[in-house]
């Protein structure tokens, strides 16, 4: 399995058991639990400081809510998808047809954890492989959605995806999140990272500027992540003290950047 689906469905299934959690996910503790039964019965265990992840899926699900309320015949492309119940924790409407997409073993794990549901594919394929395009209907507005993917892609495939999304949609809105260049460069050394055995490809100090490789993108806006109020409000004490300190080393209130582009 891809080794980075599980730091982040873990924060996932921890906010879950928050007096008042961020994101509120009940299929994210199933899931963590099924993977790993012990995963809340180690040394940081129970540790809250990926909330920050969390709160990065809490932007993503409010832009998406917002985009759908406009669009109810959308498409999503959910790309990286792993083991993330986006699909169920926004519940679209029938008049959308929604895509999980992400590498075949992660999706044979989705069909044991995630029940499935009407008017929702599941793709198994490398998102660099755009054959996977072909599969998906045309002329109708399309909302792209890529949480935790966008660092593990070449810059050359990112913009080949970027384009060729642009190019087969009359119109839509794109959201993503990228690191700045440094995360990209010192990620060989991201003690994280390399746990999971695995590093970034990608990283850039201005992702408005993306904007810049179709002529029909445009940026919209950024969410904060570690300096979010919702983040402030709702984490644990010790984790907002935490992340109060953190943000004082320079370059990490934007350590992730979560961007939101229309076409
Ligand atoms: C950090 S995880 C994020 C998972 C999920 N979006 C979330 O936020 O919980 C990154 C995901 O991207 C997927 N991924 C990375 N490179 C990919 C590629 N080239 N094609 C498809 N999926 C990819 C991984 O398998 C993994 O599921």
């Amino acid at each position: 399995m891809q080794k980075t689906v599980s730091p982040v469905l873990r924060a996932k299934a921890l906010d879950n058991r928050l007096p008042d959690p961020i994101l509120g996910d009940k299929y994210a503790e199933q899931a963590m639990r099924r993977l790993d039964p012990d995963y809340d019965n180690r040394r940081f265990g129970t540790s809250q400081m990926g909330l920050a992840a969390v709160v990065r899926a809490k932007a993503h699900d409010d832009w998406a809510r917002s985009f759908l309320a406009d669009h109810p015949d959308a498409v999503v492309l959910h790309l990286g998808c792993g083991l993330d119940a986006r699909v169920y924790r926004i519940d679209p409407p029938a008049t959308v047809d929604w895509y999980d997409l992400d590498y075949p073993s992660i999706i044979e794990l989705r069909q044991q954890f995630l029940p499935p549901r009407e008017h929702y594919t599941l793709i198994g394929s490398s998102v660099t492989d755009l054959t996977w395009l072909d599969r998906i209907p045309r002329g109708r507005p399309v909302l792209m959605i890529a949480e935790g993917l966008v660092p593990y892609l070449t810059e050359a495939d990112l913009r080949q995806l970027l384009t060729s999304v642009v190019d087969a949609f009359p119109t839509g809105q794109i959201q993503f999140d990228t690191v700045p260049v440094w995360a990209w460069r010192t990620s060989k050394w991201d003690p994280t990272l390399r746990k999971y055995d695995t590093q970034f490809h990608c990283g850039f100090n201005d992702p408005a500027a993306l904007a810049d490789w179709h002529p029909r993108l445009e940026y919209v806006d950024e969410a904060p992540m570690n300096d979010s109020p919702v983040l402030m409000a709702k984490a644990p004490a010790n984790v907002r003290r935490m992340f109060r300190l953190l943000n004082l080393l320079p370059g990490m209130k934007r350590s992730t950047r979560i961007v939101r582009f229309r076409f």
